[in-house]
């Protein structure tokens, strides 16, 4: 690899853009940039401060007031809001169905997008979101969208939950993951749409390193 590049990764939920991200982050010693754990901290900070999560100019204010560190660790990467460590707590079921009401308020948008262009402005950075490739970084050397069927990112997100131990019920699992889709493509601001040129990848019957293999190709070429 010549240049570092920046990488961006978008798609709907589960379909396994973080995982992804992640490792051709680690496989290419770049920095990788979870911004959906960047709108998950300001609506848990939201929730427990009882604001109402549609009042785009209150949020801007407490986000105006916020720290939010995202930082390597050994498995994951750990999210730090206002110095302590959110990590867990952000990937709750409450933070997780409200947290697309706080993303579509323009004013917190604006803000967000403003703090990860500093953070990709040296280069070398994957980021993952749903309006990287469109708003964040829209001259990004390679970007990606990562699509699968609902079932396949249901069924994912099922397996998941059981093995971490947590009841889970598949179709209320499709039913939430089939009405965030709605919400975060149907949004007037950034919605959730695929560049003109951003390369998809149907990843419903892949595997992660499949996927992995094909976005690191992808990269050396645009290197
Ligand atoms: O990827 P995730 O599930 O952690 O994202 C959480 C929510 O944040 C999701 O509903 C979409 C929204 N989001 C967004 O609007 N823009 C981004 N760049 C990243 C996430």
């Amino acid at each position: 690899m010549k240049k570092r590049i920046n990488i961006a990764i978008d798609g709907p939920a589960g379909a396994g853009k973080s995982t992804v991200a992640r490792q051709v982050a680690d496989y290419l010693s770049f920095l990788y940039i979870d911004t959906g754990a960047m709108y998950r901290a300001l609506t848990y900070k939201a929730i427990e401060r009882e604001i109402d999560l549609e009042n785009g100019p209150l949020l801007k204010e407490l986000l105006n007031e916020t720290v939010i560190d995202l930082k390597v660790g050994e498995e994951e990467q750990h999210v730090f809001l206002d110095n302590k460590d959110v990590t867990t707590d952000i990937r709750s079921y409450n933070v997780t169905n409200n947290v697309s009401f706080v993303a579509r308020q323009s004013e917190v948008r604006e803000e967000m997008v403003k703090r990860q262009k500093v953070l990709a402005d040296k280069g070398g950075v994957v980021m993952d979101g749903r309006d990287i490739g469109t708003h964040v970084l829209p001259n990004s050397e390679l970007k990606v969208f990562l699509i699968a069927s609902v079932e396949e990112r249901a069924s994912r997100r099922y397996k998941e939950l059981i093995e971490k131990g947590i009841e889970a019920d598949y179709n209320t699992i499709k039913d939430e993951i089939a009405l965030r889709d709605k919400r975060d493509s149907e949004r007037e601001v950034a919605p959730l749409v695929k560049a003109n040129d951003a390369s998809e990848i149907d990843t419903t019957s892949m595997t992660i390193s499949e996927v992995v293999d094909c976005i690191l190709q992808l990269a050396k070429e645009r290197s």
